[in-house]
């Protein structure tokens, strides 16, 4: 039994993960703004934009536990429209969220995590991390982020047996979608690029894959005594993924292009 933390257990990949470790035996703590209605998921509502909230969370879990195993920082949104178009308030909000919420929930945590003589921090990235989507740039860029983030964590903290992973989802049906803020105003010379856009990335995500999947591979990351840098969930884009690496960097960029830019602007 591990006493695991998920940020936005709400909804999606991190109730579904919620729902299944608990079902494993697990004592699962869920942080999210709304509250989370599961019989065997202790709900505490936090902004994870809000280090106090976090520390004063994970306190509380640390006194009535004694330990906390495993950290999943999965709570995200979305934004999208042509960097031209997006405001700096709609950028920083979604750093503040993907990844300044991975970094408070974080540091928020390790003191607890150190205390219990070691534990795993699972980030949940994406595979846009690796692959930037024309007209989510700032959604890719707090997902690249986010893997470099881990890297970096990983050493620091190794010696205190604290493993880190960058877990990277391809497409999943999820609130994800309805939750993706769309640029105020799309400025004509980009709009109708930005509509097929978004129809492609939503298509993709209302047609992907159930958040099960994630939770399974949560799970066997849990599981597992050793376990990798990175992660990526879904057979195709572990195939993306490895071509991304195999490919020279503008081919693989101009291929995502040719998928998402509709670079003619008519
Ligand atoms: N769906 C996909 O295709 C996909 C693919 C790759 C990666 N991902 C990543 O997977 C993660 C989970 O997304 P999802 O697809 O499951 O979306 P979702 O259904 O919209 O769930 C998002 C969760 O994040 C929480 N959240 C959002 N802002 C928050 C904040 N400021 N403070 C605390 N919690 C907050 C939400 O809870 P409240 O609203 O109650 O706070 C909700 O529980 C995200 O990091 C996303 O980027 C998703």
């Amino acid at each position: 039994m591990k006493v695991i933390v998920i940020t936005g257990a709400s909804s999606g990949i991190g109730l579904s993960t919620a729902q299944f470790l608990s079902a494993k035996g697990h004592r699962v703590y869920g942080i999210s703004r709304s509250k989370i209605h599961e019989k065997n998921v202790m709900s505490i509502q936090a902004d994870v934009t809000d280090y106090a909230s976090l520390e004063s969370a994970y306190k509380e879990i640390f006194e009535v536990e004694g330990q906390i195993d495993i950290l999943i920082n999965n709570a995200g949104m979305g934004i999208s429209g042509s960097i031209e178009d997006t405001s700096s308030e709609d950028a920083n909000y979604l750093f503040n969220v993907n990844f300044m919420g991975v970094f408070n929930s974080t540091k928020a945590i390790l003191p607890y995590m150190r205390k219990s003589g070691g534990g795993k921090i699972l980030n949940i990235s994406s595979v846009a991390a690796k692959l930037s989507i024309p007209f989510q740039a700032f959604y890719s860029s707090s997902k690249a982020a986010i893997n470099s983030f881990s890297e970096a964590l990983a050493n620091e903290v190794a010696p205190f047996k604290i493993q880190v992973c960058a877990i990277m989802p391809g497409d999943i049906k999820t609130g994800f979608t309805k939750n993706r803020k769309k640029n105020e105003t799309d400025s004509p010379e980009y709009k109708g690029r930005v509509d097929k856009s978004v129809a492609v990335m939503e298509n993709d995500e209302r047609n992907g894959m159930d958040p099960e999947s994630a939770a399974r591979v949560i799970n066997r990351l849990v599981r597992k005594r050793r376990i990798p840098l990175y992660r990526t969930v879904g057979f195709k884009y572990k195939a993306i993924v490895f071509l991304s690496k195999i490919l020279p960097a503008k081919l693989a960029n101009n291929i995502v292009g040719s998928i998402y830019a509709f670079k003619k602007t008519k």
